[in-house]
């Protein structure tokens, strides 16, 4: 048995701009954007769910309201679809109603970063660790990914964050880690760097947005110290627990698509399709015509 604190609280940081998705993001959230017929934030919540996630805080903004209303109950839509015989779409429903009590939503007034964002949910949090987990990121895998950093947290305790290797060009677009002992799965973090140049990279592992953080993680964030981009940036405060506690990097199993970015996005339609026994031959066909 783990003697560490057991993980059952995750933030799910909501409140950027989503600049990359205008002007389909004018009204409507990145976070709510779908991937095939699903979108982003459930993909999250599904797989927290999946690691044993009990509290849910999403850190949401200005015209984000609607990613609350979705893990609500939709009255109406449900007498309907009752009245109509429609079980199969109530099934597809129940997934995004939550347990009573168990989301909250805090506010992050102005996007200041990812730190600021994790930093709002400060009292959600209060001592305990808690996942972050950032939707527009999603992993396709057989065992979900925070499910793979939660067999590694209750091992080694601290901080754990999900790490996959990435072209050297791109390291200045991500967080990356400088290494220590490394067996192929489980890496030891000596330190982090925020979009460092490709020249300058400590190594080509970059972080995705899975993150098991224990809770000293918010004193650091309080200072609201602006890192690269004039941004509160998490990687900036969890570089400053290196060596306090605990922390690994994992090569989780599975593939991700940063569905921030539209072809990544693109590229998760298409695989998330080809994954559905209702879709794949039909996407296949069409496919052959592009090639
Ligand atoms: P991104 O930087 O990818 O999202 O943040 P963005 O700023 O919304 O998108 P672009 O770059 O303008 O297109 C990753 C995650 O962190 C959240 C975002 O909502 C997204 O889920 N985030 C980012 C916040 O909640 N607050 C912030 O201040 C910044």
């Amino acid at each position: 048995m783990s003697q560490h604190v057991p993980l059952r609280k995750a933030v799910f940081p909501v409140a950027g701009l989503g600049t990359r998705f205008l002007p389909a993001t004018k009204v409507m959230p990145k976070e709510m954007l779908p991937v095939v017929d699903k979108p982003l934030i459930q993909y999250a919540i599904d797989e927290a769910r999946a690691a044993g996630i009990e509290e849910f805080c999403l850190v949401t903004g200005r015209g984000k309201d609607s990613l609350i209303d979705y893990f609500d109950t939709a009255y109406e839509l449900e007498d309907t679809l009752k009245k109509r015989d429609k079980a199969e779409c109530l099934d597809i429903l129940k997934p995004s109603v939550v347990e009573p009590g168990s989301l909250v939503a805090v506010r992050q007034q102005v996007p200041l970063g990812l730190g600021h964002a994790i930093w709002c949910a400060r009292d959600f949090v209060g001592n305990d660790p808690f996942a972050v987990l950032l939707p527009d990121d999603i992993v396709q895998s057989s065992v979900g990914c925070l499910q793979q950093l939660v067999a590694v947290y209750n091992q080694t305790g601290g901080n754990v964050l999900a790490v996959s290797e990435i072209p050297r060009e791109h390291t200045n677009r991500y967080g990356i880690l400088d290494i220590g002992a490394d067996d192929g799965h489980l890496v030891e973090v000596k330190g982090l760097v925020e979009k460092p140049d490709p020249k300058e990279a400590p190594s080509c592992l970059s972080i995705i947005g899975r993150y098991i953080l224990t809770a000293d993680i918010m004193s650091h964030l309080a200072k609201l110290e602006r890192g690269t981009g004039g941004e509160v940036q998490l990687t900036d405060a969890m570089a400053k627990l290196i060596g306090k506690v605990p922390f690994h990097g994992v090569r989780y199993k599975g593939r991700r698509y940063d569905c921030g970015d539209k072809v990544g996005f693109l590229e998760a339609q298409i695989a998330f399709a080809l994954d559905r026994a209702d879709l794949a031959d039909g996407v296949r066909q069409f496919l052959k015509q592009y090639i």
